[in-house]
Parts: C-alpha cells; structure tokens; sequence
C-alpha cells in the first residue's frame, strides 16, 4: 500500500519506513522537521534500497495533507505527529493541544475529504490512569492524567473512536507503546533526542558516549525487586513491525492493541545491559524519586499477538547493543 506516515521522520516513523518497504508497501513522509531531521529519512532510504520521499510541512494543515494524499495516491495513514516531552507538556499544554489534537483532527478530516479510510495511530501507555503490571488494554483510559502530553493521547483515541462512530467505513488501529529502545542494526538510524533526553535509554548511551557525565537514578525505594523502576522496553524495530502487522490487520472498525513485550525490566538491568554493549561500567548516582513516576509499567501483550500476529522478538540486550552501535557512531545524531 501507498502510506503516509505523518511525523515518519522521527525515532519510530524512520525505522516503520523501514520495515513497510520490507513488506512491499510505499512510504511518504511529512514531517516538519521540528524534532527531527531530513537526514533520517535519506538514511532510511539508503537502509531500505528505496527512496523514501520526504515532504516537509505541518500535519495540522489540512490542505496541505489532501493534496499529500491525493498527489500520492495514499491508501493508508500512519499517524505519528506529534510533541511527545512529558515534561514539556506540563510548560506547553497549549502547544501539545494544538500540536497534538489538532494535526490529528486534520489529518483524519484531510482523510475523509479524499476518502482514504485506514488510519494507524501512534499512542502510548501513558494513557492508562493507574499503571502496573500487565496492563490489558480495557484497563481504564482517562484524561485525569498527570500531564497534558498523555490527555493528548487519549483524546485523540476518543477522537478516532468518534471518527470510527460516524463513519463506519473508517478502518482504524490505536497503538499503545510502552517503552521504545534500541535502534537499526546497522547504526545508521536511532533515537536522537533534541536537548537533554527525558528517557532512560537514550540518557544513558549519551553518558556512554561521554555526552552526559553520569545517569542519575531516579530512586532506589519503589517496591520493586532491586527497588528502581520497572517497564516494558520494547525494541523499536519490533516496534516498527508491529505498525507494519497493525496496517495489514486493518478492518472496519477500532482495534486498539499494546505493543510491548510483557516483559519488565529495571532501571538498574537496563543500565547494566549497556555496561554489557560498552564493555564497562557507566557512572550512575541514585537521586531522588522523579514526581509522577510509577513503580512499574509493562504491558500484557497478548491482544495484539491474537490479532495482529505480531509479537515482540527482540531482547534487551539486542536492545543496548543496537542503541549503542547507534550512538557511538552518531555520538551527536544527525547534526554530525
Ligand atoms: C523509564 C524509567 C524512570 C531517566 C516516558 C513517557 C511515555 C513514553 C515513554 C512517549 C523510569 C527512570 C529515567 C533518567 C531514570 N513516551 N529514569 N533516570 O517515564 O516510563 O515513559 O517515555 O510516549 O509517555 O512517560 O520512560 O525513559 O522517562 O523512564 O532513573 O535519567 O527510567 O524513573 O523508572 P517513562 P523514561
């Protein structure tokens, strides 16, 4: 199929360009390149033999994704705009809103307008009101969240299940990720974060590559086996695939699905899996608890297994390996 994947320059949107090319269907990307970089997807085009063409502009304008849509001949929409800095989203609500929910609205209006109904949403756990182990996915979703970036995120999966309520030709797929790690085999593509990274993974390949002095643990009192925090960390060309098995499963209707492992992992075996990839120890502190964060996350994927087909294949270790092949030769990501 002929795909848009709006945002598709990013961390996940490069490596899934990647893997729908696998599977013989046709990326387009638009992107506005405000956390992302060009470079990414020429990359993705040389990793995927194929050139991937890249439009650069706002997936909140409505006109401008019709004719992408129409120009192209797409067939499908691979959603993936989007701010996605917790943080940033308690400083920015209006922002995130207007980022967020509004280039959904329009991309899904831009959609109706030129009739393509398949449409694959990039949302996330933190949707979910109470965290925990194996999250199912009719665990409550609610916008009483802690942070407007993940009251986006379950606004625009009401948003779909409206869209899919109006019109029942609409062929819709929610992904709910937990925690994306890792990186293309090759190192070639990888998570490269704008300013100081807010996740786990990428924080502490940027201490192994000298970036960041050292990872400060945040809290070593959580009622978990070694006291850190626990989650679901995912591979991100596992990740890729899912969205690739999620397209194909598509069918009238809104199929929402984890994509996540079941398996959790701390942040204390999530660092040591990297002093295991660099081949030495990393220096790390234990600080404080960072406000908001649960115990642990990990997901009960067996939903999208039954419907999909899809699993996720790779380790954590993988995961840290792949990471910092990535890093250590991209040690500033794609600014050089
Ligand atoms: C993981 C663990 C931290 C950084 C967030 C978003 C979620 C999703 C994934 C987009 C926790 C600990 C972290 C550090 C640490 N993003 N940690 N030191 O919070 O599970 O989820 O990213 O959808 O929406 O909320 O991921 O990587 O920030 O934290 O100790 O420097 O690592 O306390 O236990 P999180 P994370």
């Amino acid at each position: 199929m002929r795909v848009l994947l709006t945002g598709g320059a990013g961390y996940i949107g490069s490596h899934t360009a990647i893997a729908l090319i696998a599977h013989g269907h046709e990326p387009v990307v638009l992107d506005d390149l405000s956390n992302a970089s060009a470079e990414a997807v020429r990359r993705a085009s040389e990793l995927a033999g194929r050139e991937i063409p890249l439009v650069v502009g706002d997936a909140g304008d409505r006109e401008l994704v019709g004719r992408l849509l129409a120009e192209h001949r797409i067939e499908a929409v691979i959603h993936f705009a989007g701010r996605k800095a917790v943080g940033e989203s308690v400083a920015k609500p209006l922002e995130y809103y207007r980022v967020n929910v509004g280039s959904a609205v329009a991309t899904l209006e831009a959609m109706a307008e030129h009739g393509v109904r398949r449409f694959v949403f990039s949302s996330s756990a933190t949707v979910y009101e109470q965290p925990g182990p194996d999250l199912r996915e009719d665990a409550p979703v609610g916008i009483a969240l802690e942070n407007p970036y993940g009251r986006t995120k379950a606004m625009i999966e009401a948003v779909v299940a409206d869209a899919a309520a109006a019109d029942p030709a609409l062929e819709a797929a929610v992904l709910r990720y937990f925690n994306p790690i890792g990186a293309h085999e090759s190192g070639r593509i990888g998570e490269d974060p704008h300013g100081i990274p807010n996740n786990l993974a990428p924080f502490i390949a940027q201490v192994a590559s000298g970036e960041r002095e050292r990872l400060r643990i945040f809290g070593d009192d959580y009622p978990t086996a070694d006291g850190t925090g626990v989650r679901d960390y995912i591979h991100v060309v596992d990740l890729a695939e899912g969205h690739v098995a999620a397209l194909e499963a598509l069918e009238p209707g809104v199929l929402t699905v984890n994509l996540g492992t079941g398996r959790g992992a701390s942040v204390r075996e999530v660092l040591a899996a990297f002093e295991a990839a660099v081949g030495r120890a990393l220096p790390h502190e234990v600080v404080a608890r960072r406000p908001g964060d649960a115990a642990v996350s990990t997901a009960d994927p067996s939903l999208a297994h039954e419907r999909l087909g899809w699993r996720a294949a790779r380790s954590l270790e993988d995961a840290a390996a792949d990471a910092w092949r990535w890093q250590s030769a991209n040690p500033r990501g794609y600014r050089g």
